[in-house]
């Protein structure tokens, strides 16, 4: 794989959908791109159909042209398969290409993303398609990057289909071989669900009451799997036709349906499309979230923000503004956390179609707009610089796709949102200024000296292994209730809950119920209430570890516990903003971990990278910061780069923990 000059410098552009347009607005498009810094289009996303007008009949002229421009105008290429939205005559032709919904009813064209991936004839028309596509562009000079399909599962999550239900038979026999272990580890005794034939499996269509819990998980896992080999498929016929550039798709922050996990392993650079919502006042920390996230998936290499608005978007239901400046305190927040490329959906504004109202570096207005000169402005910073590494980070927070799956599943003591929990935990990191990564269970975690790991229900044994050797190591663990609850197959271990993690908590739960957000126990530590109990509690059996906060009934709330040369804090609820905090404070002290700096405003988001410290300014008024003793106003939306060392977290003394010690 050559990465044909990528990321000599942060490259600036965004979707490009000639095929739109009269050939003549090309040339426009090419002259006000060079006012804007644009570097980089992605080309051809929903181009399908204008390729291939009818099966096997091709019209690359226009495409031709349209590269050939873009080359002179030193734009490079991220050129996309354009498989997400199958052309009307193969829905014609082949009506099973089709994604079908859990009641039976197939989705119709007339929009995009209308395929089951299970499909054989999508299979075939993709691949014949993406084929005919490498073999003519392969060598083109201006393609640096292939973008495979578009937002993969974005509005189609599941497909119920019959060719759904054949590959997830095999899916199945692959896995587990035997229909027995299926049986035994369904638990197919209950409710007479026993299968005599795999051919008796279906997807979990619609049924009178809830499915089998290990039917369901094992479906959420074939469908990242299913829907990752489309992806593969196309990103080896590119290789496979000789092309050498780096292969990408674009992401969506954490998407529940795909283990971006085992995602991030196949694709050659990360991509991510953002959309947070300029109205939400904690909108710069969902975009940090997912800018985390993406730099976790493959850390130390550049990634992509693939996509984001220049200003509005068309599909809320009521589509607010962005501020002056905002679009570029994100695009900073990105550049931070080592995107080597911002760009945008769309280059220019559509005149028709769904996303008429959607906003574009180039208005319908024209280039004298607010809009495009911010983008101008932007542009011209991005081409100024290379790309940045971040800098190492002290705590992980644990996302596991294979837990959200079992997790989110009905019939549990109370639903729990955990995305909502993940978004609430890496919020409060934000807001104390703390770095972090994102890191799954059974990942290395020696580098980290705080483990967060809110509500991991499912946990298989090597995981739970991991955790327990990084605390055995000396690190501090911390966890919220419903953690460690079943095995991999979403079933209880014999002997109780918390069979792994007990001896870490000194600790394990033995009952759990649901709490209401009005009766929401409050957590007193010291007399002084911390904040409230949410979603789900748990009653603790203690076996070592010290209470430090109880339910206003005098229930454990929070223990700690020493294990080997670490310690864990566990809490025996979901928690609201402010016990969160509290919570997250004594861990990080525990841990010995401190801010990127001190005494930062909230609205001040800090990054540290390889060369110092990033502060940018996530609001529209004015923050005074103290920085190494002098006192430094950063302007809405703006940012400063401090090039100097800061003391590491190294030296940091750690808080003493509050009990003996379980050793190992
Ligand atoms: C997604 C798609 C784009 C466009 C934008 C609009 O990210 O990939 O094609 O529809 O949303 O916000």
């Amino acid at each position: 794989m050559s990465e044909t000059g990528l990321f000599s410098r942060v490259h600036f552009g965004g979707d490009y959908n000639p095929e739109q347009w009269d050939s003549s607005v090309w040339r426009e498009d090419a002259r006000v791109m060079r006012d804007a810094s644009v570097d980089m289009a992605t080309v051809g996303v929903f181009s399908w159909a204008a390729v291939e007008r009818v099966e096997g009949v091709f019209d690359f002229a226009w495409l031709d042209e349209a590269l050939a421009l873009l080359h002179e105008a030193s734009v490079r290429v991220d050129l996309a398969t354009g498989t997400a939205s199958p052309p009307n005559w193969a829905c014609a032709a082949y009506p099973d290409i089709l994604p079908v919904d859990a009641s039976g009813v197939p989705y119709r064209p007339g929009s995009r993303q209308h395929f089951s991936p299970s499909s054989e004839s999508y299979r075939r028309l993709a691949a014949a398609f993406v084929r005919k596509l490498v073999e003519r562009y392969r060598d083109h000079p201006a393609v640096a990057l292939w973008h495979v399909n578009n937002e993969y599962a974005c509005h189609v999550p599941y497909d119920y289909s019959d060719a759904a239900a054949r590959r997830f038979r095999q899916w199945l026999r692959a896995r587990y071989g035997d229909l027995d272990v299926v049986n035994a580890l369904w638990n197919t005794a209950f409710w007479s669900q026993r299968y005599a034939s795999f051919d008796e499996i279906i997807p979990p269509r619609r049924t009178p009451y809830s499915h089998n819990p290990g039917l369901l998980l094992d479906f959420r896992r074939f469908t990242s799997d299913v829907t990752l080999e489309l992806f593969i498929m196309e990103r080896d016929i590119i290789r496979g036709a000789g092309a050498t550039q780096p292969v990408t798709t674009n992401f969506m922050d954490a998407y529940p349906a795909l283990d971006y996990w085992r995602w991030a392993r196949e694709v050659d650079i990360v991509s991510n499309d953002n959309y947070s919502d300029p109205r939400d006042p904690d909108a710069a920390r969902h975009a940090a979230f997912g800018r985390d996230l993406m730099r976790s998936l493959k850390p130390a290499r550049p990634w992509i923000l693939m996509e984001q608005a220049a200003n509005t978007v068309s599909w809320r239901p009521n589509n607010a503004r962005k501020s002056p400046g905002e679009m570029s305190a994100w695009s900073e927040q990105a550049v931070a956390r080592g995107a080597g490329a911002i760009l945008f959906f769309q280059w220019r504004q559509s005149v028709a179609g769904s996303e008429k109202f959607h906003s574009a570096m180039l208005p319908h207005a024209g280039p004298d707009t607010a809009t495009f000169r911010e983008i101008s402005a932007y542009g011209a910073r991005c081409a100024a610089r290379t790309p940045v590494a971040t800098g190492p980070a002290e705590v992980a927070l644990l996302i596991d796709w294979e837990n959200w799956w079992a997790l989110n599943q009905p019939d549990h003591p109370a639903a729990l949102d955990y995305e909502r929990i993940l978004r609430d935990w890496y919020e409060a990191t934000h807001r104390a200024h703390v770095q972090l990564d994102f890191a799954h269970p059974s990942h290395d975690l020696s580098a980290y000296q705080l483990v967060i790991a809110p509500a991991l229900y499912l946990l298989d044994e090597r995981a739970s292994a991991n955790i327990a050797r990084f605390v055995a190591n000396g690190g501090v663990l911390a966890t919220t209730s419903f953690t460690d609850v079943v095995d991999q197959h979403d079933r209880f271990r014999p002997g109780g809950f918390a069979r792994g993690l007990g001896v870490v908590f000194g600790a394990a739960p033995i009952d759990f119920w649901g709490v209401a957000d009005a009766d929401a126990a409050p957590i007193l530590q010291q007399g002084e209430c911390i904040g409230r109990a949410r979603g789900l509690r748990e009653e603790l059996r203690l076996d070592g570890a010290v209470v430090t906060a109880a339910f206003d009934d005098g229930a454990p709330a929070i223990v700690e516990h020493g294990f080997g040369d670490g310690s864990s804090i566990h809490v025996a609820a979901q928690l609201d903003r402010s016990a969160i905090a509290v919570v997250l404070d004594r861990a990080l002290a525990l841990a010995g971990v401190r801010p990127v700096l001190p005494a930062l405003p909230e609205q001040v988001e800090a990054i540290r990278t390889a060369s110092g410290v990033t502060l940018i300014n996530q609001s529209a008024a004015a923050v005074e910061v103290a920085v190494a003793d002098e006192r430094i106003t950063i302007e809405p939306y703006r940012w400063r780069e401090f090039v100097e060392r800061f003391p590491s977290a190294d030296d940091q003394p750690r808080a003493a923990p509050l009990d003996a010690r379980t050793t190992r």
